[in-house]
């Protein structure tokens, strides 16, 4: 049974511990900070597997020796922003735990996979990446598949097709620079431009970008469900060796014309992790835009270089 240990047991360490579970993907072990909380959690899983029948063993714990043997390691530690705090501020308190959890991986889990998911993103996935220093393919970056999910939704809430029909992409930072590519979203086999005028999709898109504050304002935290069954498909991917085409944060390496950044792009899972980066054509303006994406996320990664990786 393949093991997945899940790092920070809050909201969305747990959920994303319960679709693992749900999908029977592997044992978990769920490790936090505060005694007693994955420990607690992961009771209260066990007794969700044992109702269900999944046979999945959840383990909590504060001791980092217990990842030992983990295939993949999720990073959901961190801070979530508070109203007095910056970006800024968050950027570099988060950077701290990144750096802590990911020497305790490098020590008892140094042949896994990582997929980080704490925020801000992409430079907290660059950090795991330094700081780890395991080969780029380990260690990559959740939420592209939560930006088009939710690009999805509106879509399918405004022309009432099946999810199951909607493909779309999307490349950039996970914030408020993200690039959605609706000549790349397809209904069927027909592209969204056929379904929908170009007012209506820039109002969707803007929708889409606003869509993780819109769940803040209204239940007073951020997201969890969604990333966690957003991180099982990529944990899915990476243990069923799958070759899916999944939009995850990976280090791009002379690809669309960038080094030493990580980004959303459309990335091939599989065992070996990120094992292809694939380039897809874009309009002048979607190049235009994604340079500016990624002009935000390097001057970012300078802020925390500065702070030392
Ligand atoms: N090691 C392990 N766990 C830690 C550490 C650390 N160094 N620092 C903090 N944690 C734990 C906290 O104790 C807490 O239980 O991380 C957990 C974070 O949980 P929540 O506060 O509920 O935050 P959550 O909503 O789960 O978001 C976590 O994921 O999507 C991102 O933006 C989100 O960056 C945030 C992260």
């Amino acid at each position: 049974m393949p093991l997945i240990s899940v790092i920070g047991s809050g909201r969305v360490g747990t959920s994303t511990a319960l679709q693992i579970a749900m999908r029977e993907l592997g044992d978990i072990v769920l490790v936090d900070i505060i005694p007693g909380l994955p420990q607690g959690e992961a009771l209260d899983l066990n007794h969700t597997c044992a109702i269900l029948d999944l046979d999945v063993d959840v383990k909590g714990s504060n001791d980092y020796r217990d990842i030992a043997g983990s295939d993949i390691v999720v990073v959901t530690a961190g801070l979530t922003r508070k109203p007095d705090m910056t970006r800024l501020d968050l950027l570099l308190k988060n950077s701290e735990i990144i750096k802590d959890v990911s020497r305790h991986i490098r020590e008892h889990a140094p042949k896994s996979k990582v997929i980080v998911v704490t925020n801000p993103l992409d430079v907290m996935t660059y950090v795991a990446y330094k700081t780890t220093g395991f080969e780029s393919n380990r260690v990559m970056g959740f939420s592209g598949l939560l930006d088009i999910g939710r690009f999805r939704h509106l879509i399918h809430s405004r022309l009432g097709v099946s999810y199951k029909s909607i493909r779309s992409m999307v490349l950039g930072e996970h914030g408020d620079s993200m690039v959605l590519l609706p000549s790349h979203t397809y209904i069927g086999v027909e592209k969204l431009t056929s379904f929908m005028d170009e007012k209506t999709i820039a109002e969707t898109v803007e929708a889409t970008r606003k869509a993780g504050a819109e769940i803040i304002k209204l239940k007073g935290w951020s997201a969890h469900h969604a990333p966690g069954a957003g991180v099982s498909v990529m944990v899915s991917a990476i243990i069923k060796d799958m070759k899916a085409v999944i939009p995850t944060s990976a280090l791009l390496d002379g690809h669309y014309g960038e080094k030493d950044v990580y980004a959303v792009v459309p990335c091939v899972l599989g065992a070996n992790g990120v094992e292809k980066i694939i380039e897809i054509g874009l309009s002048d303006e979607e190049l235009k835009k994604f340079k500016e994406s990624i002009k935000v996320l390097k001057s970012a990664i300078e802020q925390v270089k500065l702070d030392k990786i």
